[in-house]
C-alpha cells in the first residue's frame, strides 16, 4: 500500500545487483522509542520504514554518490512518531541531500555538541545535511512520507552513537502539533 512515486524511481530501474531494499520493523527499533510501555503494546511486526537504495560503486569508494529513497510509514508509539534510525555519517564531515517526494515530516538534525534543531519536509523541499550532523526523519503527517537521499559512497554510517545516547531533543505530538522537548534520557 505504499504509492512510489512512478515518475522518480521506475521498478524497472530497481533491477540488479545494486540495489538493496531495507525493511524496518517496530521489532527492529526497540531502542529508539522513548514511551517502552506504549512500544510494549504494539505489534513488532508492524513495518515503520523501508529504504530503497542504489549502490553504483562499491561500498567506500571516494567520490561517488549513493541514491536512496526512504518511505515511513504514519504511526506513533506513544506520542513519539514514527521516525527513522538515525545516524551519523562513520566519516563524519560527509554531508547529505535529502529532498521530500510526498508527505509530511520533519528532519532533525544534531551537530556533535548535541544542538538538535528540526526542518519541516513536504513535497519538493530540499534538505542540506551539512558533515558532522546525526540526522533523523519522522513521519509527522497521516500518509506515507517518503524523500530522496543523496550522499557520498564512502560516507558510511555510525548508528551507535544515536542508538547509546538518542537524539539531545525528541519530536512528539502535542495538542496535534509536532514539538520538539528535550530527551531525559540523555
Ligand atoms: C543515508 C541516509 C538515508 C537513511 C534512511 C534510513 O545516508 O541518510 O538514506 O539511511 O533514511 O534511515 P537510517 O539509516 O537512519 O535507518
Ligand atoms: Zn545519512
Amino acid at each position: 500500500n505504499i504509492t512510489k512515486p512512478n515518475l522518480i524511481f521506475k521498478d524497472d530501474l530497481l533491477t540488479g545487483e545494486n540495489i538493496d531494499r531495507l525493511t524496518r520493523k517496530l521489532k527492529d527499533l526497540g531502542d529508539i522509542f522513548n514511551d517502552k510501555a506504549a512500544f510494549a503494546q504494539m505489534d513488532g511486526e508492524t513495518v515503520v520504514y523501508d529504504v530503497e537504495s542504489s549502490f553504483p560503486v562499491a561500498h567506500g569508494t571516494e567520490g561517488g554518490l549513493f541514491y536512496g529513497i526512504t518511505y515511513i510509514h504514519p504511526g506513533k508509539v506513544g506520542q513519539e512518531y514514527f521516525m527513522t534510525k538515525g545516524h551519523f555519517h562513520e566519516i563524519r564531515n560527509r554531508g547529505e541531500y535529502y529532498c521530500t517526494l510526498e508527505g509530511e515530516g520533519m528532519l532533525l538534525l544534531m551537530d556533535e555538541n548535541g544542538n538538535t534543531r528540526a526542518e519541516k519536509m513536504i513535497p519538493g523541499s530540499i534538505h542540506y545535511i551539512p558533515g558532522n550532523t546525526a540526522h533523523r526523519t519522522a513521519n509527522v503527517g497521516e500518509q506515507i512520507l517518503s524523500f530522496s537521499a543523496f550522499w557520498p559512497s564512502d560516507a558510511g554510517h555510525d548508528y551507535g552513537t544515536i542508538s547509546e545516547k538518542g537524539f539531545s531533543e525528541i519530536l512528539i505530538e502535542q495538542e496535534g502539533q509536532p514539538v520538539l522537548v528535550p530527551n531525559i534520557k540523555q
